[in-house]
């Protein structure tokens, strides 16, 4: 390694935790300094490099793999959350080390660009005496209320009597738009532990990035970042949607399912512009067996056409003889390739669980909203989506906390159709563009990409 040399060619290995909400982003982003010129090697789990259904790459990344002590069944193997996470710290900064070890010889690390998730990370760079970058692939929303939770500035459990939540960068909101992890306390106190502990290193980070753009967050993200070097790189969807000076990486992607390509895009072709109701819950939502049926009856009761994506494993649950009974109307697949869906114009409006790269995406490539959040950041997400960027609406639950089928009809059709939804259209176009913008050369996303890039290039200046 030649530091100090002029456009020195620095290798940076990216480290996500292995779930496909946070391979996406970072892959994503991998790409974006790839074209910038560094070279790229892309970390996952033994289990998961074997397992995963596709993987292309280019000469300027290549993958490899790190154990988390499950290389055989994989996280399912483990007898609880903590158990994983446990190992996966200690056998991954062994198997990590051995990684950069290995490397010294012919192409030597310059950077971690680490998930917070996995925070051993930020440790092992230090060791090896290497630049580290936190990034996070959630909101600087949901970063900031973690945050002040892990600073004890938010005590939890929340009172009872507390209507309103007062954080600063943030409007104000109601408990129930908090991440599950907050509100409901105690619930999966080994995730919750895993999400503080970002916190825990985090001043010895050289960067902090963030998922997100300047415009969209600008509140927060300037809050943030008078106490925390907080940059927005977002959005990172690949930049053949956004970015017209690249257009090359389409075909680029490492999925934990199989997408089925061909016949979605053909079904999508065949439908006229804004036609379609795009249904997804990402890659970890699971929906009760009455949840499930209700939706599909208030898809059935909007009369628009539908693409569903069902995961296998939530296949039982769809009322039977559904798909055959809708199948003029609708079509059901267990993945699909939603970057390529939600930038095909027959889709007019997008369910989601507003996971935040679903969000993200929906916001970046214009497709309304409506949200139907499920855990996690997701309350938050959705609250933002409907008051903040004005780009969707929130279905309303019952006592039992079910949606109903004649609600979800009726937010189809907000969004959809008539006078109501127009602000919303309108709003989604405006916050397509911007996030445009936000990537374009010199935009505030590409600007902060590109000082990030030419410190690790030129790292003597
Ligand atoms: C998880 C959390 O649940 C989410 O709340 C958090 O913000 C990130 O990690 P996930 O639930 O999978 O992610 O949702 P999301 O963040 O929306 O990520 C799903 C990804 O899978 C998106 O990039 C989406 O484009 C992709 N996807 C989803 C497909 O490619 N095909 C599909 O059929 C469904």
């Amino acid at each position: 390694m030649e530091k100090g040399k002029e456009n020195h060619k620095a290798h940076c290995l990216i480290l996500p935790y292995p779930i496909q909400g946070h391979i996406n982003p970072m892959l994503q982003f991998a790409k974006h300094l790839s074209h910038k010129g560094l070279k790229i090697t892309l970390v996952v789990t033994k289990f998961l490099r074997k397992t995963m259904q596709e993987f292309s790459g280019s000469s300027n990344i290549s993958l490899e793999a790190i154990s988390d002590g499950f290389d055989e069944g994989g996280r399912a193997d483990a007898e609880s959350s903590e158990a994983y996470l446990a190992l996966f710290r200690l056998v991954g900064t062994e198997t990590l080390s051995e990684l950069l070890e290995m490397h010294k010889t012919d192409s030597a690390v310059d950077c971690i660009i680490y998930d917070p998730f996995l925070s051993w990370g930020l440790d092992v760079a230090k060791k090896f005496g290497l630049v580290s970058a936190a990034f996070f692939t959630q909101s600087c929303a949901v970063n900031n209320i973690y945050y002040h939770v892990y600073k004890k500035e938010l005590k939890l459990p929340l009172l009872e009597t507390e209507k309103f939540v007062n954080i600063p960068g943030l409007p104000v909101l109601e408990p129930s738009d908090l991440p599950s992890f907050v509100y409901v306390h105690g619930s999966y106190p080994a995730s919750f532990e895993m999400i503080l502990n970002q916190f825990q290193n985090l001043e010895k980070a050289d960067w902090i990035l963030v998922n997100t753009f300047h415009k969209l967050e600008q509140e927060v993200i300037d809050w943030m970042a008078k106490f925390l070097p907080v940059k927005a790189i977002g959005p990172t969807i690949p930049s053949m949607y956004l970015d017209k000076r690249l257009q090359d990486d389409k075909d680029y992607g490492l999925s934990v399912f199989k997408p089925i390509t061909d016949v979605c895009m053909k079904w999508l072709n065949e439908r006229a512009s804004t036609s379609v109701v795009y249904v997804s819950f990402g890659s970890m939502a699971e929906l009760g067996a009455e949840q499930m049926e209700e939706l599909a009856h208030g898809l059935k009761t909007s009369n628009k056409y539908f693409l569903w994506v069902v995961r296998s494993s939530e296949e039982a649950k769809l009322p039977k003889n559904f798909s055959e009974e809708t199948s003029k109307k609708g079509l059901i697949v267990s993945w699909c390739p939603q970057l390529e869906v939600l930038a095909h114009e027959a889709i007019g409006c997008f369910i989601t669980h507003c996971g935040w790269n679903s969000t993200l995406e929906a916001l970046s490539l214009g497709v309304p909203m409506v949200a139907m959040p499920q855990w996690t950041d997701q309350s938050t997400n959705a609250k933002f989506v409907k008051n903040v960027w004005k780009m969707g609406i929130k279905t309303r639950q019952d006592e039992k906390g079910l949606v109903e089928q004649t609600e979800i009809a009726r937010c189809i059709n907000h969004v959809m159709e008539g006078d109501k939804g127009e602000e919303i259209r309108k709003n989604a176009k405006k916050w397509k563009e911007i996030a445009r913008e936000a990537v374009d050369e010199e935009g505030s996303s590409d600007k902060n990409i590109e000082n990030f890039v030419s410190s690790l290039m030129n790292p003597s200046t």
